[in-house]
C-alpha cells in the first residue's frame, strides 16, 4: 500500500480531526518507562477499577443476566424500570425528578454530545469554567461548538463570578456548563452563585448544562443539593440539563451508562423532550442488560461511595501531613476525587513533572492540563492506594523543595 500524500489526506478528513497528534513529552517518556519495564508512581490514577477498591463481583455482574435482558426494546430513554430507578436516586437527594424527564445515555460525554446537538448550531458558543475538565474542548470541537471560558477564582476557596459569565455571553451563547462539584478545583457551586446563573440564564434565554458526577463526594461527606431539586422561592428557571451517571457515582466507568435529567418549567421541558426523543433515537445506545441492571447498582453505590470518600480522606490527610512547613500548598476543595497544589513558580509544571517522572518514576498533571495558565500549578488524583499516594506525594514535595532551593542558590 502506498503512502497518503498529505496535501489528499488533508482534503479526505473533516477539518476538525486536524488535532495536533503529537504525544506530549510525558506521556511519550511514561509510555517509555513502561515499555523498559519500570514501574510508575501514579498520582494520575483515577480509573476507580484500577485503584485497589472492593468491588462485590457477585452482586455486581448477577443483575446483567436478567431473563429480560435477552429482549430487544426499542426505547429512546431507556427502559422505565431503569429511569426509575434514577429518579429513587434523586428523590433520596430531596429533588423531584420525574421518570419521563430522564434520558438514558452510554457516558456523560455522550450526554454531553446530544445536548450539543439539540442546543447548539455550527459555531455557536458555550461558557465553560476553567480550570476544567480536559476533555470539554474534543467534545466541543466534535460538535463544532466553539468553547468560552470563564475563570473560577481562588479566594478563600474557589468563587464564581457571575459578572465574569455575562460579560462573556455575546449572541452566539447558547448554553453554561457548571461542574457541580468542579474537576478538579472541587468547587460546588453555592446558593447564590446558582441563584445569579440561573436569572442569567434566564434573562439571556441560555440552556443550564450541571456536570454532577462527583455530586456524591463532598469532602466533608455532607449532602448537597442537585440541580434537579427547584431553589426555594424561585419565581422562574432556565431550562436546565443535569448529567450524571454510573462512571462515578457507583463507581463503576467499564459499564457505560449515565443519564440527563431534564429539568426547569413544562413547557421547555416537554420541547427538549420531544427533540432529545429523536437524538436518542437515533442510536438507542444503550445495552438491554445494563439497563436492567441498574436498579441494582444504584441500591448497591452508597458503600462503594464510603469506600472512596475514606479513600479520599486519608490522602487527603497524608498529603497535608507531608506539605506542612514545606514550599507546597493544598487548595480547599469541597468535594471531588483531585488536589490541586500550588508550588512557587521558579520552574514550569511540565519541567517539574518531568524531572519527576525522570528521577523518582511519579506521575503527576501538570497544571496546564486542567488548564492552569502559569507555573506553579500540579494536579494528583485522591484515588491511588494510601501507601503508593503518601510514596509519590513525598517524592513531589522533595522534588519542589528541591527546585525551591536550587533558584535560591542561584
Ligand atoms: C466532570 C466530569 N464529567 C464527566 C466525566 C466522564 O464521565 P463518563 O465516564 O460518564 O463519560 C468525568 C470523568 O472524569 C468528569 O471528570
Amino acid at each position: 500500500m502506498g503512502t497518503a500524500r498529505p496535501g489528499r489526506v488533508r482534503t479526505l478528513f473533516a477539518d476538525r480531526t486536524n488535532w495536533d497528534r503529537e504525544e506530549a513529552l510525558l506521556s511519550e517518556r511514561v509510555a517509555a518507562v513502561r515499555a523498559d519495564g519500570g514501574a510508575v508512581l501514579d498520582l494520575t490514577a483515577s480509573n476507580p477499577t484500577r485503584c485497589g477498591f472492593r468491588f462485590e463481583a457477585e452482586r455486581l455482574l448477577a443483575p446483567l443476566a436478567a431473563p429480560g435482558a435477552l429482549e430487544y426494546e426499542p426505547l429512546p430513554f431507556g427502559r422505565e424500570q431503569a429511569r426509575a430507578a434514577v429518579a429513587g436516586y434523586y428523590a433520596e437527594r430531596g429533588a423531584a425528578v420525574e421518570v419521563e424527564d430522564l434520558c438514558l445515555c452510554t457516558s456523560t460525554s455522550e450526554a454531553y454530545s446530544f445536548l450539543f446537538r439539540l442546543l447548539c448550531n455550527a459555531g455557536d458558543e458555550v461558557l465553560i469554567a476553567t480550570p476544567s475538565y480536559p476533555l470539554f474542548p474534543y467534545l466541543a470541537a466534535l460538535h463544532d461548538v466553539r468553547l468560552v471560558e470563564y475563570p473560577l477564582l481562588y479566594e478563600h476557596g474557589w468563587q464564581l463570578e457571575p459578572g465574569a459569565l455575562d460579560a462573556r455571553i455575546t449572541e452566539r451563547t447558547r448554553a453554561i456548563v457548571l461542574v457541580h462539584p468542579n474537576n478538579p478545583t472541587g468547587h460546588f457551586v453555592g446558593a447564590q452563585e446558582r441563584a445569579a446563573i440561573e436569572a442569567l440564564c434566564v434573562r439571556h434565554g441560555l440552556a443550564l448544562l450541571v456536570d454532577e458526577v462527583f455530586l456524591d463526594y463532598a469532602v466533608d461527606a455532607q449532602p448537597r443539593q442537585s440541580f434537579a431539586s427547584a431553589l426555594p422561592g424561585d419565581a422562574e428557571r432556565p431550562l436546565v440539563f443535569v448529567l450524571s451517571g454510573m462512571s462515578k457515582v457507583a463507581a463503576l466507568p467499564q459499564m457505560k451508562l449515565s443519564w440527563i435529567a431534564v429539568c426547569g418549567p413544562e413547557g421547555l421541558r416537554h420541547e427538549a423532550r420531544e427533540r432529545l426523543e429523536i437524538i436518542a433515537d437515533t442510536f438507542l445506545s444503550v445495552s438491554a442488560p445494563v439497563q436492567h441492571a441498574l436498579p441494582a447498582w444504584l441500591a448497591e453505590c452508597g458503600a462503594m461511595q464510603a469506600q472512596i470518600r475514606a479513600r479520599v480522606a486519608e490522602n487527603i490527610r497524608l498529603l497535608d501531613g507531608l506539605i506542612k512547613d514545606t514550599h507546597v500548598s493544598r487548595l480547599e476543595a469541597e468535594g471531588g476525587w483531585y488536589a490541586v497544589l500550588r508550588y512557587p513558580a521558579v520552574v514550569l509544571n511540565e519541567a517539574l513533572a518531568l524531572g519527576l517522572l525522570e528521577q523518582r518514576s511519579v506521575l503527576v498533571y501538570p497544571g496546564e492540563a486542567f488548564g492552569f495558565a502559569t507555573a506553579g500549578w500540579v494536579v494528583v488524583s485522591l484515588l491511588p492506594e494510601c501507601a503508593e499516594f503518601a510514596r509519590g506525594a513525598g517524592f513531589l514535595v522533595g522534588a519542589v523543595e528541591a527546585v525551591v532551593a536550587e533558584a535560591r542558590g542561584a
